[in-house]
């Protein structure tokens, strides 16, 4: 579904160059659960903006279902993520001011038919169905991670991209998040590629992928 092929990219800081990405291989298939770990500053969220096409990136090609994006203008990569792809951050980034389903609204596609059937549907997975008029304040940490992961899916993307999600949980929360997770890959076939810093969360998703310094330091299949 993705591959890359030597991915490379550096931040430009005045005239001094930081390479941040040195050369990624990668290939995740449908149906993954990638982990992607390593230390602070290793490049995994820039890694992950990169899959996305919100980064661009300096050398080498991704393959999103065979076709490079080398080739994509930045409509067509739009066009990608809103298709195909969904996110999940560690801040939950809802709409202080619009309640639940106001929130998930706001996340369609324009031009797309609003489907409140779709919506209960989305809440009901997440376990969030009673809560539609609630406003983000009202929800605790871990239900407004719901509520962000129903909004990820309401596109029905193929892809799920997260970024540290269970960050700002505390373990009860964040285990649940995680299991939620795992529902998502197993029963909704969703391919999910997570960032983490917790060697815990590893054991929910199907592989994990170590970066150290900017490339692929280990690679592993989850038993
Ligand atoms: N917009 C930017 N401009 C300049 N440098 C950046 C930018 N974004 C990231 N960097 C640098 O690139 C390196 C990798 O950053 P990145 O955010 O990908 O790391 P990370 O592995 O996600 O770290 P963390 O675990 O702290 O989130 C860091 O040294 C960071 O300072
Ligand atoms: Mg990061």
């Amino acid at each position: 579904m993705i591959e890359t092929k030597h991915i490379t990219k550096s931040y430009q800081i005045g005239k001094q160059e930081y390479p941040v990405l040195r050369g990624i291989d990668l290939k995740i298939q449908e149906g993954d659960f990638v982990s992607i770990c390593g230390p602070s500053g290793s490049g995994k969220t820039t890694l992950l903006y990169v899959l996305s096409g919100l980064e661009p990136y300096d050398s080498g090609t991704i393959f999103w279902s065979g076709v490079s994006m080398n080739t994509m203008d930045d409509k067509e990569k739009s066009r990608l993520r809103a298709k195909d792809m969904g996110f999940v951050f560690q801040s939950y980034n809802l709409i202080p001011h619009l309640d639940v389903y106001e929130n998930l609204m706001l996340a369609q596609v324009i031009g797309e038919k609003i489907n409140k059937e779709k919506m209960m549907e989305l809440l009901e997975i997440v376990g969030m169905k009673e809560y539609i008029h609630h406003f983000p304040a009202q929800l605790s940490g871990g239900m407004q991670q719901r509520i962000a992961i129903a909004r990820a899916l309401i596109n029905d993307p193929k892809v799920i991209f997260a970024d540290e999600p269970i960050g700002n949980l505390d373990y009860h929360q964040g285990m649940e998040i995680m299991h939620l997770f795992q529902t998502l890959n197993k029963t909704y076939h969703k391919t999910i590629v997570m960032v983490t810093h917790n060697e815990d969360t590893i054991r929910f998703g199907t592989r994990v992928i170590r970066l150290l310094d900017g490339v692929i330091n280990d690679e592993a299949m989850v038993q």
